[in-house]
């Protein structure tokens, strides 16, 4: 049981099945610079509680640091033996300093308090990488918004044409659901701040007289778990990442399904760029939108991850148990594919070419302008049940003659109903149509402009 953190007890060495099924350095090798970081602080409590003497806690400090040395250049590897990050580090730690002094450093720490601390800290970082990357693609969507202020396309519910909307209007309508997420990690970050978990030992905290507010502190969080047990054993945070990406993954595949579908020959609404889009091995004229299909696949990896993770907490009785250690590979898979997918996602969207003459040539057929003539009778003082049925039977009235509506003629609206003056041409276009629209959140042109500007004093206050 030579350099194994538990070996005493045990009269043999652990089976090798039992150690490759244990071994999980090949997933939170990655946590390497937050064990470090979390050793040096815990270093330091040690040192105040005066378990330390100078001499070795000036020792520890000194081989944690070639550790962070050796790493950094790509010099540090766990053996096969080692069954996880923080026991692999222990042992190079000792081989950096002696056991004399290497040993002194795991006092009043667990690997339980240790895992949960430094999940915390690498989630804290990657959450602040994935904010910035969900802000590159607000920028991106705010950017082609604003360079296509006046550009009216079809507005679509049920994916049948509804209503008229300008493409800016339509644009920013993705941006909203990207700052709520990006205001979904900053409450993230600002919860897990507050419960730094090292302190907490194994579950029932330590004896030794440390500073869990000191190492907190020290490891940039607002405050200590309040409760060992808790600290030790909550996951909670590990789900409300996960959640997190999820949303962010299902936010990005809704925008990613109409990019797929604007792409089309059907549809011939966008053109993607050479650089952001893939050809075929065997049809020479294919151009395929495969960034926002991936992005459409991976919403559903990401959801698995989230659900997977609920999974294994489910049930699952305080405090800390080995099913825990399955908590990091979803997660950190996550991580990795929102940070591979964000900024290729981002590149798509920024230059991505619109073309505004096709959305506008289709963005009153279909009928889309009936509401208008229902709303054009209400402000002329019909009730709108009546309204909407005059509406209706101008559709009828179109449908049965081939035409569109504002191809009726002055004698057909007045036969549909003597309400239906000539006047009522004036809301017949899409312009005149998005320019009434100009309630609070509304698409009319005035609207959507102070629309952008409201999101760019949002982004700008993060
Ligand atoms: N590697 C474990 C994890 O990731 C931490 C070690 C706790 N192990 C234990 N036997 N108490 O959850």
């Amino acid at each position: 049981n030579e350099g194994k953190l538990w070996g005493a007890r045990f009269a043999g060495g652990p089976s090798p099945e039992l150690e490759a099924l244990s071994r999980s350095t090949h997933f939170d090798w990655r946590l390497t610079p937050y064990d470090l970081a979390g050793s040096r602080a815990h270093a330091n409590a040690l040192h105040r509680a005066g378990l330390l003497s100078d001499h070795d806690h000036a020792e520890l400090l000194r081989g944690l640091d070639v550790l962070g040395e050796k790493f950094a250049a790509g010099d540090l590897a766990p053996s096969v033996q080692d069954e996880d990050v923080h026991g692999a580090l222990e042992r190079l730690l000792i081989e950096e300093v002696g056991a004399d002094v290497g040993g002194r450093l795991r006092a009043g720490r667990s690997r339980n308090d240790q895992v949960a601390t430094l999940f915390k800290m690498f989630l804290r970082d990657h959450g602040r990488v994935i904010t910035a990357q969900v802000l590159d693609l607000v920028d991106a969507l705010t950017e082609q918004a604003a360079a296509h202020a006046g550009a009216i396309m079809p507005g679509r519910t049920h994916l049948q044409h509804a209503q008229p909307v300008l493409l800016s209007h339509h644009l920013l309508a993705h941006v909203w659901p990207l700052l709520r997420d990006v205001s979904r990690l900053a409450d993230f970050d600002a919860r897990v701040a507050s419960d730094s978990p090292y302190g907490a030992g194994a579950l029932a905290g330590s004896t030794l007289g440390l500073d869990p507010v000191g190492v907190a502190t020290e490891l940039g969080f607002t405050g200590s778990s309040a409760n060992s047990i808790d600290g030790t054993a909550a996951r909670d945070f590990v789900a409300e990442f996960a959640f997190v990406s999820s949303m962010i993954g299902v936010d990005v595949s809704r925008l990613a399904e109409e990019v797929i579908l604007w792409s089309t020959k059907e549809f011939n609404f966008a053109t993607l760029h050479d650089s952001w889009s893939t050809g075929s091995s065997i049809m020479p004229q294919k151009k395929n939108p495969d960034i926002a299909e991936l992005a459409r696949g991976k919403a559903g990896r990401l959801i698995g991850n989230l659900s997977g993770l609920l999974a294994t907490l489910k049930a699952l009785p305080l405090a800390y148990n080995r099913d825990l250690q399955e908590d990091k590979e979803p997660v950190f898979d996550s991580v990795d594919t929102l940070e591979v997918l964000l900024p290729a996602f981002t590149g798509m969207i920024a230059t991505l070419k619109f073309n505004t003459a096709r959305m506008e040539e289709l963005a009153p057929q279909g009928f889309s302008l009936a509401t208008d003539i229902a709303e054009w009778l209400v402000r002329e003082g019909t009730p709108f049940r009546i309204a909407h049925e005059v509406a209706g039977t101008c559709v009828r009235v179109c449908e049965e003659n081939g035409i569109e509506l504002h191809e009726l003629t002055d004698a057909q609206f007045a036969e549909i109903n003597p309400a239906l003056t000539p006047a009522v041409r004036e809301v017949l276009t899409i312009q005149g149509s998005v320019s009434a629209r100009t309630g609070r959140g509304g698409t009319a042109p005035v609207r959507v402009a102070e629309q952008l500007d409201e999101v760019r004093a949002r982004v700008a206050e993060l």
